[in-house]
């Protein structure tokens, strides 16, 4: 049985409420369990670049998840921060004929490849950064806007309206780039606070370091930088660090995204940052929603998943940070 007429098969039975355990197994290693016959489930599963604190985070918590149903076989793999060898990934699981591909993509460059394997009948769960048009199964991730908008809001509070700022933000082809920078600008627009310098630290610690030795340089007078807004906590991290070896950290706030507990949080706790907005890495969420797929329960996985956020600072840290409401 080819996989898409398995996968029809397993959405009838599933409508009839039966399990998929009684059907006929396809040509696949079946694991054995206490005697009888397990399906198999092959997820293919693609990282952009595990070097980074935040998705190295993800993979171990989709290792996690997926280790808790003994059906999926996981497939990882690293792209290595190379949208071509992401590329690759999803090529060779179209030809493995996996049973459903999660993909974290570099940027949207990865939409026709992932077009492809859902026009060849394979689910497709998006984990983070969007991608064109909607040939996917399932996109997880909390909402960029609703960040940005809010330490938009939680600048202009902090600055009392006026100061100036250095904006650090993602890669430009990766949609959270825009969608943390432009609702900022938005809630800062009409008050004393100009930016006076802004790049592209592609998400990246080390440029992000870079970026900001050039802001010192261009805002050379102490004072003339009053905080630095890192669309993720690496760059705020990393911003903080070229500060402090000009001598300059102690004039400025900062404040970045995703709050990872052993990062952000805890840059918080040790006051390297003032702030940090959690962005959650949607890994648990993403397994959740492999396994009604595979299971024939379609239906009840929602296009779109929109995960929360929350609010770390000095004082609401020791209580694990503040819901943030739209
Ligand atoms: C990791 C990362 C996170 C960030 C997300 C945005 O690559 O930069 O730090 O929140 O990607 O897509």
């Amino acid at each position: 049985m080819n996989p898409l007429s398995r996968r029809a098969c397993l959405s009838l039975l599933a409508l009839a409420g039966l399990s998929s355990l009684s059907i006929a197994q396809p040509p696949q290693p079946a694991k054995t369990d206490g005697g009888g016959i397990k399906q198999t489930f092959h997820i293919g599963y693609s990282q952009c670049n595990r070097g980074e604190p935040w998705r190295e985070q993800m993979d171990k918590d989709i290792k996690s998840n997926a280790a808790k149903h003994a059906e999926i076989d996981l497939q990882m793999k690293d792209a290595q921060n190379e949208a071509s060898r992401q590329m690759a990934h999803v090529k060779e699981f179209i030809n493995a004929k996996v049973d459903l591909i999660i993909i974290s993509p570099k940027d949207t460059s990865l939409t026709p490849a992932v077009a492809e394997a859902f026009d060849a009948g394979i689910p497709v769960i998006i984990l983070d950064r969007g991608l064109e048009g909607d040939k996917f199964t399932c996109f997880i991730g909390a909402d960029n806007k609703l960040i940005g908008a809010q330490v938009g809001k939680w600048v202009k509070e902090t600055l009392k309206g006026s100061g100036n700022v250095v904006e650090l933000k993602g890669l430009s082809s990766s949609p959270p780039a825009a969608d943390r920078s432009e609702p900022f600008r938005a809630a800062i627009k009409d008050t004393q606070i100009k930016i006076v310098y802004d790049a592209d630290m592609e998400w990246l610690s080390d440029v992000a370091r870079e970026k900001m030795q050039a802001a010192l340089s261009r805002n050379p007078k102490k004072g003339s930088i009053n905080l630095v807004y890192g669309a993720n906590d690496p760059a705020a991290i990393a911003a903080y660090n070229a500060a402090k070896d000009a001598g300059r950290e102690a004039e400025m706030i900062f404040v970045g995204v995703d709050a990872l507990p052993h990062e952000g949080v805890e840059a918080v706790r040790k006051g390297i940052l003032n702030a940090t907005f959690e962005y959650p890495n949607g890994a648990d969420k993403a397994i959740d929603a492999a396994m009604k797929l595979l299971m024939g329960k379609k239906n009840e996985v929602q296009k779109k998943i929109i995960l929360g956020t929350k609010l770390f600072t000095k004082d609401n840290v020791d209580k694990g940070g503040e819901e943030v409401k739209p």
